[in-house]
């Protein structure tokens, strides 16, 4: 689906829409209603399930959204993390340099000095996207950060977090010491992210408040050890900087073991990598030959990282392939700087060997591209019908509940949908409409399951007590004793896990 059929679609099934609407809508900001809430939940409820699941020792923890000063001043974010700008000097619009230059240099701009960007503006004669005037600036860095005037005399600042990464540098000496006192540790945060795009646009793709899911391994850098055997032959699509040099745009298939013996990549992240993808391909169930693992060049990656590969996806809805989340290799950045901010020590003393300061492996997830990727991926149509094909456990609601008629058999039916949602089941009651229609609106709602309770149900006989329990794939359909229905329908709501390390 073209992007604006796909939002269209989402907004009229109440997934999601503009923050404020009635106000004419707030730039970058979007609410979501209860199918987009409960997806949302879903989707963070899987990445954990995964992700922290990848050992005993990876926790999920709630930081705060707001961080002083001192703390961005030492993570590099009030330096760094900007965003080049250009101002058309005739109608004084402000762009990214990013967004004018799309049609010339797809690629991006990142690792470009302002002075080269601006040669790119002038020698292509790139025009005023509002005026189509030649007069646009060279660009200037324009800080992403939220600034806030703290406290009661508002003279502090403070800054709401660009990342949820944060979170986890400035509790590590307490997980430390809450903890095991051992590496590797995880500390996992979802939440709230905030930056001032300066162009927020393509819906949930650049928004100013977006939640990402972030799994920040601390790890001994002389040894990092991880079952690479497991994944030695697993095959995984990347485009390199040298074949990106080269003009090339798809990923190559290759072996995991390759990719450490004559690629130069550590195991530990390739490792991850593979789980990365594997979360992609099998958890969201994203086409395997739609992914590819693309490589940041040395001049192209965030500040803080040494290996950068970022997950994307090739989304129809925005014409080509789009970043979902990523690997971050940060070395000792994180710590280092923190350390010399906060001055307290972040170097850790495991038992019996030298202090040292841990090493930070950063797995990141967009959780709302994703939900975007999981609609232009999996909602479409199908001959008459739109169906929304998620994986059972991300639906929002996994079963719905309906009398055939809404008089005869609705007791009964209110008391089925009761019962599984006391399970745990999320379950949705429907009496309107003909059942056809009601099939169709749970199909678009992504409902891997439906029940109805019929006439059968209530006669004295063989079939007292079962339903028709109807699949949304196949339209299929077959007749359960109550008593069997949990039993059928949790295990599909479990999400999968990963063999632990
Ligand atoms: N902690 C590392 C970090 O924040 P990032 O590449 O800036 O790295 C991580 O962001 C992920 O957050 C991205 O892969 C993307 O999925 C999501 N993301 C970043 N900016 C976003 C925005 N403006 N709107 C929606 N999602 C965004």
């Amino acid at each position: 689906m073209k992007n604006e059929e796909l939002y269209a679609l989402l907004r009229r099934r109440g997934v999601l829409w503009p923050s404020a609407e009635i106000y004419g809508g707030t730039q970058g900001l979007y609410d979501y209603g209860p199918l987009g809430f409960a997806l949302k939940r879903r989707v963070e409820e899987a990445w954990a399930a995964w992700f922290v699941g990848l050992s005993h020792d990876y926790h999920l923890i709630e930081p705060a959204e707001i961080l002083p000063e001192a703390v961005v001043r030492a993570s590099g974010h009030l330096e760094n993390f900007t965003d080049p700008e250009v101002t058309c000097e005739s109608c004084h619009s402000v762009f990214r340099a990013e967004t004018v230059l799309e049609k010339v240099r797809p690629e991006g701009v990142d690792g470009l000095t302002p002075a080269q960007i601006g040669e790119i503006l002038s020698s292509n004669h790139v025009k005023c996207p509002t005026c189509a005037s030649l007069a646009l600036s060279v660009p200037r860095p324009f800080n992403l950060m939220f600034g806030l005037d703290w406290g009661v005399t508002g003279k502090e600042r403070a800054y709401l977090r660009p990342e949820t990464a944060q979170g986890s540098y400035l509790s590590f000496s307490r997980m430390w010491d809450v903890g095991r006192r051992a590496l590797p540790l995880g500390i996992a945060v979802i939440g709230k992210a905030y930056r001032n795009e300066i162009a927020p646009r393509q819906v949930l793709f650049r928004m100013r408040a977006f939640t990402q899911a972030e799994l920040q391994i601390f790890f001994d850098p002389a040894g990092f050890s991880v079952p690479f055997d497991r994944v030695r032959d697993e095959l995984l699509p990347v485009l390199r900087v040298d074949r990106r040099e080269r003009g090339e745009e798809a990923p190559e298939l290759v072996r995991a073991g390759d990719l450490v013996a004559s690629g130069g990549l550590p195991e530990f992240y390739v490792y991850h990598l593979v789980h990365t993808v594997r979360f992609f391909r099998d958890v969201l169930g994203y086409p395997a030959d739609r992914i590819r693992l693309f490589e940041k060049s040395d001049k192209e990656r965030a500040f803080y990282n040494r290996i950068q590969f970022d997950v994307e996806v090739r989304l129809e809805s925005l014409s080509g392939y789009k970043e979902l989340g990523a690997v971050h290799y940060r070395g000792d950045y994180d710590l280092s700087r923190h350390s010399q901010g906060s001055g307290k020590d972040l170097s850790v003393h495991p038992t019996g060997r030298e202090p040292l300061l841990p090493h930070v492996l950063e797995l990141t997830f967009g959780v709302d591209r994703n939900i975007w990727g999981l609609s232009d991926l999996h909602l479409g149509t199908e001959g008459e019908r739109t169906l929304w094909k998620l994986p059972s456990y991300l639906a929002p609601v996994a079963v719905g509940v309906f009398p055939l008629i809404a008089k005869e058999h609705a007791p009964y039916a209110l008391a089925l949908a009761d019962e599984l949602a006391a399970l745990g089941i999320p379950a949705q009651y429907d009496a309107g409409s003909s059942i056809g229609k009601r099939y169709a609106r749970m199909d678009e709602a992504g409902t891997p399951f439906c029940l109805t309770v019929d006439g059968e149900t209530l006669a004295e006989g063989p079939t007292k007590d079962t339903v028709t329990l109807r699949f949304r794939d196949t339209r299929t359909q077959e007749r359960v004793a109550r008593t069997d229905l949990a039993a059928r329908i949790l295990p599909a709501l479990r999400p999968p896990r990963p063999a632990r390390t």
